[in-house]
């Protein structure tokens, strides 16, 4: 680990945690105005390893600290964190965390910060997979022998894709610019698709402020090139959830002419996909804030093409997003799979006849992929559900599914269904 962690780049990583932990807030919003590369190391890596991190912290504590002490307890973390796992010297990591506790407004803590940290091993212990136990319930149920195998791709760290705007540069030429810049990449499967092989703030990137490219991982990128082949010029298209935008602007960088309808129910995800469109430099699309369980929104003329990136557990983008494990609860997953059976449903009365709608999420459980579509089939007799085949992953029932345990992609699940003519 490179540069000097600060005790007040501890005090605001534990800061962060307690905003996530405490109240729920997402990792992305908290972090939105976080630049300290080393701060953001602290707080993605406790998350990460919350779950034993928080065994390690609760068994060296005579007794728990109060609820208003929360920041105190994430101190104690990103403590532990320092210590097992990021190699950095005991009295360093102990003594600047000790002088974060003050920077927290808890001087009478300090003495307890460093009993609690002298006390911890300097290697990791406890929970091994660190998932919360309903969830790796879950993935054991559902992928027996190779779950082992995805419980540790969660917890690495998240490849940094690019997708070069076609509208802008040409891949080669795009890439070319990188090897200018010295920055080390591999081809990803589509021509477009890149792979950095070491992430970077996306402002670095030569281009980036011009709209030459969008950060998307290459895996979403083999979802929207499946979803680009479902296209001819002049089609109407309509992407259901479409906010902020990535799936929605690599079908526009295919140059086809299409008419496109997007919505999105949430007003500030919107403001998102309008930002990014005005970077990448794309327009001539109706966005509209809507709730796509309804109709309100429809004027009857129905699409060509229905693409529903529906709202998920987001359990296939545990290493880019790993406050999911730790925020995420079995009841939320079981709303969201209703609102997914009420979306497929509802927007299946826009599919012209003969025509298709693509079903996807962030997902590797089964209950929001191939068991969602099981039941929309089961009750829609003019549905088949049509194989997708992409150059990662593996086929399922109805669909593909794309999973973590690939290096270079996150989860993802897709499924085609078209609609009799
Ligand atoms: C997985 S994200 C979409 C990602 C996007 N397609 C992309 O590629 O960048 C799911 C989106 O669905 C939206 N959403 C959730 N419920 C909705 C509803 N009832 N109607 C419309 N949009 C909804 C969420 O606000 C969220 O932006």
């Amino acid at each position: 680990m490179r540069g000097h962690l600060s005790h007040s780049d501890r005090a605001r990583a534990a800061r962060h945690l307690a905003r996530i932990v405490g109240r729920g807030d997402s990792l992305d919003n908290v972090i939105r105005r976080e630049t300290n590369p080393l701060c953001l190391e602290l707080t993605y890596g406790c998350l990460r390893h919350h779950f034993s991190l928080v065994e390690a912290v609760e068994a060296r504590l005579a007794r728990p600290l109060r609820a208003k002490d929360l920041d105190l307890f994430c101190l104690l973390l990103v403590g532990a964190y320092q210590l097992q796992r990021m190699r950095v010297p005991g009295h360093a990591a102990i003594n600047e965390t000790v002088s974060a506790a003050r920077a927290l407004g808890k001087p009478w803590a300090a003495a307890l910060v460093n009993a609690v940290l002298r006390k911890l091993p300097t290697h990791p212990i406890g929970d091994a997979s660190d998932h919360p136990p309903w969830l790796q319930g879950k993935i054991e149920t559902q992928y027996g022998d190779h779950a082992p195998a995805l419980l540790r791709a969660n917890n690495q760290r998240a490849p940094m894709g690019l997708r070069v705007n076609r509208r802008k540069i040409e891949p080669a030429d795009y890439r070319a610019l990188l090897k200018r810049a010295d920055i080390a990449f591999d081809d990803a499967w589509l021509p477009e698709s890149i792979l950095l092989r070491k992430p970077q703030p996306s402002a670095t990137l030569p281009g980036f402020k011009d709209g030459a490219i969008a950060v998307q991982d290459v895996g979403a990128q083999l979802v929207g090139g499946f979803m680009r082949e479902q296209l001819q010029g002049g089609c109407r298209v309509l992407d259901a959830c479409a906010a902020p935008g990535g799936k929605l602007f690599h079908l526009l960088e295919s140059g086809l002419a299409l008419d496109v309808t997007a919505l999105d129910n949430a007003p500030m995800r919107l403001q998102a996909l309008s930002e990014m469109a005005q970077r990448l430099g794309h327009g001539g699309f109706r966005a509209i804030t809507a709730d796509a369980c309804g109709l309100a929104w429809w004027d009857g003329e129905p699409f060509d093409l229905v693409i529903i990136d529906a709202p998920c557990s987001g359990s296939g983008t545990l290493r880019r997003h790993p406050d999911i494990k730790v925020t995420r609860t079995p009841q939320q997953v079981r709303r969201t799979n209703r609102l997914q059976g009420a979306l497929l449903r509802n927007l299946w009365r826009t599919v012209r006849p003969g025509c298709t709608l693509l079903y996807c999420t962030c997902s590797i459980l089964a209950e929001e992929n191939d068991q969602v579509v099981e039941s929309f089939l089961e009750a829609h007799e003019d549905a088949r559900a049509t194989g997708v085949v992409l150059p990662t992953g593996a086929a399922t029932r109805h669909g593909w599914q794309m999973l973590p345990t690939d290096p270079a992609t996150d989860g993802f699940y897709l499924a085609r269904i078209d609609k009799q003519a």
